[in-house]
């Protein structure tokens, strides 16, 4: 070895790197080249799917669809009832009361100005709870839920004077049945004790008062007042039709007697 390489100069590390570098970059390239050489053919299209996952697949589908059929149970709400026969007439849901949907239908539309207990606010909004105007003839809180109420009205000894509103056709427009369900509820509740309005009922009223649009006055309501329908209690079968199912003419004129 000579002295040179023994003993290398301060530069002499790096200038070595430099061609081990240099080197390494020629081995490099030929490697790439190999690989750029060896490279597979593009080509076009997708490769096909096995011919048997095809059929696998069908097969499954086909499985499910039976299943489906066999073990659906008609997609019933009552399927899993012991009662449950496959194919045979619907069950109908259970439905709420009369009176169970009008105490929802008052906590929506009604509790904020005549309160939950139905004691009103003093001055502002009259009483429901004790209020002959509740129990008496169903025709005048049908007027007054239809059409609305504005002027002064004296309710259990007190004088109000504000704005009720419309909840007919030209109001809020609750259905028949909900106007229905609102006005028994108010009827019944609180110690009140007057008897149901049903939805036919409501309907004939709609009926006469449905295009009025001016808000009846405290001493109007009580002028001019049909008999007091007879108050069916709702039969089961009469309730296969639609609740909302407007009823002909000529129901409501049968209803009316
Ligand atoms: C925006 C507040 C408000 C709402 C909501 C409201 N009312 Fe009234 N109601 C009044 C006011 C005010 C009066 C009194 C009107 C007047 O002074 O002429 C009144 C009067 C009445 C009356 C006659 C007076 C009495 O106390 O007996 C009845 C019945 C009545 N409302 C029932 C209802 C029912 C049922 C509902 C819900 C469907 C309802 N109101 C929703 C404000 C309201």
């Amino acid at each position: 070895m000579s002295e040179y390489e023994k003993n290398p100069g301060p530069n002499s590390s790096s200038r070595q790197s430099l061609e081990q570098a240099a080197m390494q970059d020629e081995q490099m390239q030929d490697v790439h080249a190999q690989l750029m050489r060896e490279k597979e053919e593009p080509h076009e299209g997708f490769s096909p799917v096995p011919i048997f996952l095809m059929f696998l697949f069908a097969a499954l589908c086909f499985w499910g669809g039976v299943y489906l059929v066999e073990y659906s149970g008609d997609y019933r709400w009552d399927a899993y009832s012991p009662d449950f026969k496959a194919g045979v007439e619907r069950a109908k849901p259970p439905e709420i009361s009369l009176v169970e949907r009008g105490a929802r239908i008052y906590r929506n539309q009604c509790a904020q100005c005549h309160q939950a207990e139905g004691n009103g606010v003093a001055g502002v909004y009259p009483p429901l709870a004790g209020a002959d105007w509740v129990t008496g003839h169903p025709e005048v809180i049908a007027r007054i839920l239809i059409n609305g109420l504005n002027g002064p009205i004296e309710v259990a000894g007190n004088t109000y004077n504000g704005n009720m509103p419309a909840f007919g056709p030209n109001g809020l427009a609750l259905n028949d049945r909900d106007i229905a369900a609102v006005i028994t509820y108010v009827r019944q509740e609180w110690g009140n004790a007057a008897s149901e309005v049903t939805p036919d009922m409501i309907n004939q009223y709609v009926g006469d008062y449905g295009s009025r649009t001016a808000p009846w006055k405290a001493e109007e309501l009580r002028e001019g007042l049909g008999p007091v329908p007879e108050a069916a209690p709702e039969e089961p079968e009469a309730d296969g039709e639609a609740p909302e199912a407007e009823a002909s003419d000529a129901e409501v004129a049968m209803a009316a007697e």
